[in-house]
């Protein structure tokens, strides 16, 4: 069986992919600073599904912890990096704190992550990473400068990594969703919302199931061809 390790597993889309590998037929490794309560759940009613705790800002300890989920799990087929902070704010009054912060937990952890998890996958010549990045790393978004910065950067991280490992047999690509309701999104209601929706060529939100399915895919040995990728979700907003 496939062991995928999905960040930021505890609620939100992180979530609804880990619930779609498990049923389809991957172990999971749920990481997060705490299992909601539907995570709890679906982990206590589900035989291939584990929580392990993490903050991610503590990029020091990445090493440590990577060290623990392979002596625990064995070494990783996959690795979803999908936890990130959506912290918003106009650039000019942002503070440096935070400012850091989101660069630390959206780009630094995840590339640390990866760099000490895609060990074990080049011993086994075969691996999936998975960058979940954002629409908004390519369009931009009024009070999301610096989320958005991070966004773009996983892209490119995607790229030259997909170039330097692709020969071990393993692929690297982003999914760029477009806007889902979820916990990150909860403040943008009303007219700016619906907005959003109606320029939308097919009239409607991506729900986080429809990029689910495209993690699913690109786990997949079906996309074995496809690396280096930014695959969009957006119900065609960015058209
Ligand atoms: N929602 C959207 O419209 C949208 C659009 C495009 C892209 N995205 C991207 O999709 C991904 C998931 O977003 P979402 O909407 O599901 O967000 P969400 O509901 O806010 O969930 C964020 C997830 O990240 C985890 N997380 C945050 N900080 C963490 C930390 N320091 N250490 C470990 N885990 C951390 C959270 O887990 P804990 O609270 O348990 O730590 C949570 O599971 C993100 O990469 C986001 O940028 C979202």
């Amino acid at each position: 069986m496939k062991t995928v390790l999905v960040t930021g597993g505890t609620r939100g889309l992180g979530l609804a992919i880990s619930k779609r590998l498990v049923n389809n037929g991957y172990r999971v490794i749920v990481m997060g600073r705490k299992c909601s309560a539907e995570c709890e759940n679906w982990i206590a009613a589900t035989e291939n599904a584990d929580f392990e705790l993490y903050d991610l800002a503590d990029t020091a300890g990445i090493h440590g912890f990577s060290q623990h989920i392979t002596k625990k799990y064995g070494r990783l087929y996959g690795l979803v990096n999908n936890a990130a902070l959506g912290l918003d704010g106009v650039l000019a009054t942002m503070h440096e704190s935070d400012i850091s912060r989101v660069i630390r937990v959206n780009v630094e952890a995840p590339i640390l992550l990866t760099k000490y998890l895609l060990r074990p996958m080049l011993i086994n010549r075969k691996g999936r990473v998975i960058n979940i990045s954002s629409i908004i790393g390519s369009t931009g978004f009024k009070g999301l400068a610096v989320y958005g910065a991070t966004k773009a950067a996983m892209n490119g991280f995607t790229k030259s990594l997909s170039r330097e490992v692709g020969k071990a047999g393993i692929t690297v690509n982003s999914v760029a969703p477009g806007y889902m309701s979820t916990d990150m999104t909860e403040g943008l209601q009303g007219e700016k919302l619906e907005s959003i929706k109606r320029r939308s060529p097919l009239g409607q939100l991506a729900h986080v199931d429809d990029v689910a399915s495209m993690v699913s895919y690109l786990m997949s040995d079906e996309a074995k061809m496809i690396t280096g990728a930014v695959m969009t979700v957006d119900a065609g907003s960015t058209a």
